[in-house]
Parts: C-alpha cells; sequence; structure tokens
C-alpha cells in the first residue's frame, strides 16, 4: 500500500510516498524558511502563501520521484494538526481535493505523533517505550505502548528545546532556524566550564520542562562576555541535553523500558543524540533516532503513521478540516475510540 503523505503545518511544504508504512520511496521538501529569515522566525501569512505555490509542484514531484502517478496512490495522509491554521488548510485541502478526484481514502494525523513515525521508516517500533518528541514548538515525553497509545508524561511549560535553540541563536545575532547555526558554532567553543547555563528544577517528580531560564540568563551573559558567543551557543546547546536527559532518567525510573525514541527538529543535534546515547548505553536501553533529514517536518513521517490510520479504517470526515490547537492528550483519546470522525 503506497501512502502519499503530505505536510504543511509550518513553514516546510512536504510530500512524502511510503510503502507499507515502512519503505521510503521518495520524500521532497520546499521551505520557506530562506524567506522566514528575512524576519527571524515563521510569519503564518507567508508560510500560508507559500503552501499555496509550492504544494502542486512538491507532491507532483514527490510522485515522479517515485515512479508513480496519480493513479498509483492508494491513500492519502495529511497532517491536520497542530499548527499554523492558514498553512494546515492548504494541505488538508489539497489532501481531500486528491482523495476525493482519485476515490482514494484520506486521514488526517497529529503532527507529533507523526514525528516519532520517521523512526518506523528504519526499524518496526518497539513497545514499549519513552519517546521524546523535541521540536520547534514542543517538547513532549510521553510512554509510548503501541500505535495510537501515547501517554503524556510531561512537556514544556514555556518555550520548546526547539524554541530555545531559536531564540538563543537571536540573543547571539545568529540566523533562522537557530539549531543549527547554535551547533556549528558551540563547534568552536574553547572549554570554559565558568560559562554555563541553569537546568531548570521543577518539583522532584515533575517530567515537565523549561527553558525560559536558559533564555533569561544566556541574554545577560551575551551583554556580558560578547566576545564568547562560540562558549554560549555550547552552553546553550549542554544545558538543553541535560534538561532532556535529566527528565529521561526520571522517567525511566517510573518506565524501566528497554527502547527510547527521539523525534523533532531538535533530535538531529549531535550533543542532544550523544548525550542520550551516553544515558542509553548506561541503561541498556536502545535509543532510537531518525536520521537528520528525517528529523525536521517532511512528509516520509506522515506516510508512515497515515498507514497504521488507514489500515485501522481511520479516515478524515467531510465536515473535517484542520484541528488546532490540538493536544496530543486529545488526539490519543480520539484515537482510542473516545472521540473519531465520521468516514467519508
Ligand atoms: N541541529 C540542530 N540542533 C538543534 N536544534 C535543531 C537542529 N536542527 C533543527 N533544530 C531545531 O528544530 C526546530 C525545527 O524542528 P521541527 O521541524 O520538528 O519543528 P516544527 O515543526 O517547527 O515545530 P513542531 O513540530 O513543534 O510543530 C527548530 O527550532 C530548529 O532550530
Ligand atoms: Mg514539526
Amino acid at each position: 500500500m503506497r501512502i502519499l503523505g503530505i505536510e504543511t503545518s509550518c513553514d516546510d511544504t512536504a510530500a512524502a510516498v511510503v510503502e507499507n508504512g515502512r519503505h521510503l520511496i521518495s520524500s521532497l521538501r520546499s521551505s520557506s524558511a530562506a524567506i522566514q529569515q528575512k524576519f527571524g522566525g515563521v510569519v503564518p501569512e507567508v508560510a500560508a502563501r507559500e503552501h499555496v505555490l509550492s504544494i502542486l509542484p512538491t507532491v507532483r514531484d514527490a510522485l515522479h520521484a517515485a515512479g508513480m502517478d496519480w493513479q498509483d496512490v492508494d491513500g492519502v495522509a495529511v497532517t491536520r494538526g497542530p499548527g499554523l491554521i492558514g498553512a494546515l488548510l492548504v494541505g488538508v485541502t489539497f489532501a481531500k481535493s486528491v482523495g476525493s478526484a482519485l476515490n482514494r481514502p484520506v486521514v488526517g494525523v497529529h503532527h507529533l505523533e507523526a514525528h516519532l513515525y520517521a523512526n518506523a521508516l528504519i526499524a518496526p517500533i518497539q513497545f514499549p517505550a519513552l519517546a521524546l518528541i523535541v521540536s520547534g514548538g514542543h517538547t513532549t515525553l510521553a510512554y509510548w505502548t503501541d500505535h495510537g497509545q501515547l501517554a503524556v508524561l510531561g512537556e514544556t511549560l514555556d518555550d520548546a528545546a526547539g524554541e530555545a535553540f531559536d531564540k538563543g541563536a537571536r540573543i547571539l545575532g545568529l540566523p533562522y532556524p537557530g539549531g543549527p547555526a547554535i551547533e556549528r558554532l558551540a563547534d568552536q567553543a574553547r572549554p570554559d566550564r565558568s560559562i554555563t547555563l541553569p537546568v531548570a528544577r521543577l518539583g522532584a517528580d515533575s517530567l515537565n520542562f523549561s527553558f525560559s531560564g536558559v533564555k533569561t540568563r544566556l541574554r545577560q551573559l551575551a551583554a556580558d562576555v560578547p566576545d564568547r558567543a562560540p562558549e554560549l551557543a555550547f552552553a546553550l546547546q549542554e544545558a538543553v541535553a541535560e534538561a532532556l536527559t535529566r527528565n529521561i532518567e526520571r522517567a525511566y525510573e517510573k518506565y524501566p523500558v528497554a527502547h527510547l525514541y527521539l523525534a523533532g527538529g531538535v533530535s538531529a543535534n549531535r550533543r542532544v543524540r550523544e548525550k542520550l546515547g551516553d544515558w542509553a548505553s548506561r541503561r541498556q536501553v536502545t535509543l532510537h533516532v531518525p536520521p537528520v533529514e528525517l528529523c525536521t517536518d517532511n512528509g516520509a513521517m506522515v506516510a508512515a503513521l497515515g498507514y497504521y490510520r488507514l489500515t485501522k479504517g481511520e479516515r478524515l470526515g467531510r465536515e473535517e478540516g484542520p484541528q488546532t490547537p490540538w493536544p496530543l492528550r486529545e488526539a490519543m483519546a480520539g484515537a482510542r475510540g473516545e472521540e473519531s470522525g465520521t468516514c467519508c
């Protein structure tokens, strides 16, 4: 079963073809990041306009790269939310149009759950597991027991991990998106233990995250030692990696699983991978990370998750459109049948 996956929740217009939820056949992305750089972040209206221009060529190119015609598509999966409403609307409307024109089933998926399915393109997901989604807008830790069974254990109380990188980059005068720029600058840092950033201490039992204190301290240090930008970038990366590792350890104490899945743009970060990798080997846990090109938004993760949903009979209802905000907890309740859409 070859699923066309469509992703337009933020600034990337992405399309991919995945066979049976496992085999990546083609994946293409057209990003408006270069345009957004001028504004230092994503402007929703600009993102929506770029999606309108890019969606048809991107999907067409993904099919072409897969050696397929429209008729060869067996089903369509699209990110339904959460994200920018105008951006989501382009993808969802396009997916529904394709489904209707070809008479193929369409399913709308949750963007955060989809991020995790970048891992399904490497090997089948092994349950039970801990799942850590670290992206531009979310930092979510969950206990993952089966497809569609994610129990949220912790979330960020303020900035997301990716946001900490993006805002940190802005403070240090680096371009958007901040994560890759911070990582490159941190590589040039000289060892200096006196330059560190705080890791928020929430309650002893809390599995939540907080990154706003890191940002505030970084701003102060950037004013105090403006010539030490590489060391500040290094300290920021270290603080984020430490906060993630600390909560994974706490979650593991309650849920001693054999697998940890990482996903989202920040999972591309080498230091984050290294630190969680060290933790995992100490605990004899297998750490699963997506290939770097599938950490940020892509259509392949949407198609992979869509396969499981379509084969379960889930469909995006005729009256259903984008959904945002859409807490993961709510989406999981829907997946358990507590609140599902009507079939189209
Ligand atoms: N190498 C890296 N190191 C750290 N952060 C990174 C790296 N590469 C990308 N990022 C960060 O990942 C984020 C983008 O990831 P992603 O595409 O998953 O987020 P998003 O889709 O914008 O947000 P969400 O998934 O929460 O809606 C940005 O904040 C970016 O700075
Ligand atoms: Mg994302």
